[in-house]
């Protein structure tokens, strides 16, 4: 993308790619308020899972307006009360964090995955295209079907014109979901990440370091491939984008590729734990759902965003460990 904004004014389509930057899109609000502006005003929407948590506290801390909303205060599959409270609320910026995210209980809840991460989805950007509200959206590299020959053929990682073809429930409603988003035509920002962590949630870390405290010796999968990300990181240059009035589908994760294997390596040497890593193939490790062999995102036009910073997923898992209580 690098040379592509031509002007602060000049919004350009990227129709490959479908990503577009500049703060003239039709149909879509100013990125950041100019000065005699009225602040932004920011709804979360699955506030109470580890990104949307993170996104709360970031804007809070920064003394943004935000209203975090978690699945109590707003079930997203109610269409009817998603109209409602943005009609009350009128944020300018929706960050939706809300999704099914049980990779294997899809394959069985495959309804509760479709109601919240497709047709939940879709209602949250009618509702956001009808109150001119700007919508940010959470998807997967699940979507991807993570060949194994696409790692040769991608090696810095699917970019974001890659035809999506998921392997399992969860990416197939999450692929679903995008195209329900885009079809709504409001102003609207999809970011795609990968094997996410963040400080509030359960996720891969997590999972090492409690199985670390219980065992000497772990099987883990070293076959499949992918790169982190960190719900800091990520919140920190979705903000940048948005300030930066990029629109569209983009990627968004830590820098480099590693696999399950090397990632809890590098957990338990970070944090000193001797335990035993003994490398497995998905083969050794069956679940319900499939999994993508290579997942890895290109993540090349988010570096070419001004202002975005991208470390490589072990500068940000060091950082990541010592915040960790
Ligand atoms: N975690 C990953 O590795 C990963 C990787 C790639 C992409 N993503 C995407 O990143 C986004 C954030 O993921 P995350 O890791 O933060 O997930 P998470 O921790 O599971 O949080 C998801 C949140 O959504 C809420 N939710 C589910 N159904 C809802 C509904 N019908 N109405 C309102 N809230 C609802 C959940 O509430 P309950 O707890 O009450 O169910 C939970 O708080 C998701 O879009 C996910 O698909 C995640």
């Amino acid at each position: 993308m690098s040379g592509s904004r031509g002007g602060q004014d000049e919004s350009r389509n990227d129709s490959m790619s479908g990503f577009a930057v500049g703060r003239g899109e039709a149909g879509s609000k100013e990125a950041s308020p100019r000065p005699g502006q009225a602040a932004r005003k920011w709804l979360v929407l699955g506030a109470t899972g580890q990104l949307g948590r993170e996104w709360v506290h970031a804007l809070e801390q920064d003394g943004e307006d935000v209203t975090g909303l978690g699945r109590r205060e707003l079930d997203i599959t109610r269409g009817d009360d998603v109209r409602h409270v943005l009609e009350q609320l009128r944020p300018d910026v929706i960050v939706n964090c809300a999704a099914y995210t049980k990779v294997d209980q899809a394959e069985v809840e495959t309804d509760l995955a479709e109601a919240a991460n497709i047709h939940a989805a879709g209602a949250v950007a009618r509702a956001a295209a009808a109150t001119g509200a700007l919508l940010v959206h959470f998807s997967t590299d699940y979507v991807f079907p993570g060949l194994e020959e696409h790692r040769r053929q991608y090696p810095e990682g699917y970019p974001e014109s890659f035809p999506p073809d998921p392997v399992n429930a969860y990416g197939r409603t999450k692929w679903l979901g995008e195209q329900q988003i885009r079809a709504q035509n409001g102003p609207h920002l999809i970011l795609r990440t990968s094997w996410l962590c963040g400080r509030y949630g359960s996720n891969f870390i997590q999972t090492m370091l409690r199985l670390a405290a219980e065992r000497d010796r772990l099987r883990v999968v070293n076959d499949q491939y992918g790169c982190p990300s960190f719900t800091g990181p990520v919140v920190r240059n979705t903000r940048v984008l948005i300030e930066q009035g990029v629109r569209g589908t983009m990627h968004i994760s830590s820098g480099g590729v590693t696999t399950w294997h090397d990632f809890a390596r590098e957990i338990f040497r970070l944090r000193g734990l001797g335990v035993v890593l003994e490398a497995i193939p998905t083969s050794g490790y069956p679940t319900p759902a499939n999994r993508p062999k290579w997942s890895r995102l290109d993540i090349r036009q988010l570096a070419g965003v001004p202002g975005t910073r991208i470390l490589p997923w072990q500068e940000d898992l060091e950082q990541f460990l010592r915040e960790l209580p």
